[in-house]
């Protein structure tokens, strides 16, 4: 398929968590964003990471050194039209979403693969914006993308065995497991995890139990590796609200209201980590 260079749109977590991945897998990578800051910041935390791993002996300070150089940021989408795959990770809002994939369409050369990040935006819908609904697949990574295993890999509609396959097999040389879902709100991992930390917000909004609590039953009585409060302060609770939106609307069904004490918080600005302050403070 000659894949060298993978383009990612958005220099946030998930952004610059694919962005370090692919380029640890041996691609250049050509990392988008609206503003210098943002790349600026996406890049920081790469380096950090990759720091990380030479400290303890994981990659050499040469192979670190290589993988760094071969993340290139930009502000000018329009730099997509060099590259052979598209992984867009910007904000979970569908009207962006769709813009940006019309733009996507409109400088990517005709063959290229336009893959969504999105936790929950129809992959059918998103396809629509542009002239190549065949080669347009949901890609969902997890957070931190470079500890997590899976992808989940979405059909659209109009999603093309071919472009599946090959989303597939991009997704093992980057080191991943892919699942297989089918395009309905949620996908799987989000119709699942999302009512799950929802209903842990409900938990406290009546009182049932402090965070604390709420995370250490969920932790040490089901083996949950963190918490569903604290699961919710690392995705973010803009993004966590976003997602119940699109399978409250999507199924109109009132077991996915969102909590309202998720939209207080994300009406005061507790975004949880990323603003240093969402259910704990950080
Ligand atoms: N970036 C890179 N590496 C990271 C990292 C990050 N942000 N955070 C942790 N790590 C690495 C650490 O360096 C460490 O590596 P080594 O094993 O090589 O030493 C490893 O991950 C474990 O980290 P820690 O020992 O610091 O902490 P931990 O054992 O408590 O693990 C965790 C941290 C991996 C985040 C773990 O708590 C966990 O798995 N939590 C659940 C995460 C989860 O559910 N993610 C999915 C969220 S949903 C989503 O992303 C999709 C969506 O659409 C909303």
């Amino acid at each position: 398929m000659g894949m060298n260079t993978i383009g990612v749109v958005g220099a946030g977590q998930m952004g610059n968590g694919i962005a370090q991945v692919a380029a640890q897998s041996g691609f250049q990578v050509v990392m988008s964003d609206i503003a210098d800051s943002f790349i600026q910041k996406g890049l920081a935390t790469i380096s950090k990471n990759l720091d990380r791993m030479v400290e303890k002996g994981k990659l050499s300070s040469q192979k670190r050194d290589e993988i760094f150089g071969r993340i290139r940021g930009t502000i000018q989408i329009k730099e997509m039209a060099e590259v052979d795959f598209v992984v867009e990770a910007a904000t979970e809002n569908e009207s962006l979403k769709l813009n940006i994939f019309k733009e996507l369409d409109q400088c990517c050369q005709k063959d290229v693969i336009l893959s969504s990040n999105t936790s929950s935006i129809s992959i059918t819908k998103i396809a629509s914006a542009t002239q190549r609904p065949s080669r347009v697949i949901g890609m969902h990574f997890m957070n931190p993308v470079p500890v997590m295993q899976l992808v989940e890999i979405i059909r659209g509609l109009q999603t093309s065995q071919e472009t599946f396959d090959q989303v597939k097999s991009l997704s093992i040389q980057m080191g991943k497991t892919p699942v297989e879902a089918n395009d309905f709100p949620g996908f799987i991992s989000n119709r699942i995890l999302m009512p799950m930390i929802n209903e842990a917000i409900y938990a406290l909004f009546e009182g049932v139990g402090t965070p604390e609590a709420i995370d250490t039953v969920m932790k040490l009585g089901m083996n949950h590796p963190m918490g569903p409060l604290a699961l919710a302060d690392l995705i973010g609770l803009d993004t966590c609200l976003a997602i119940m939106e699109v399978l409250y609307q999507g199924f109109g069904d009132s077991k996915y209201r969102p909590c309202p004490l998720l939209k207080k918080y994300v009406d005061a600005g507790y975004l949880g980590r990323k603003t240093g302050r969402g259910f704990y403070q950080y």
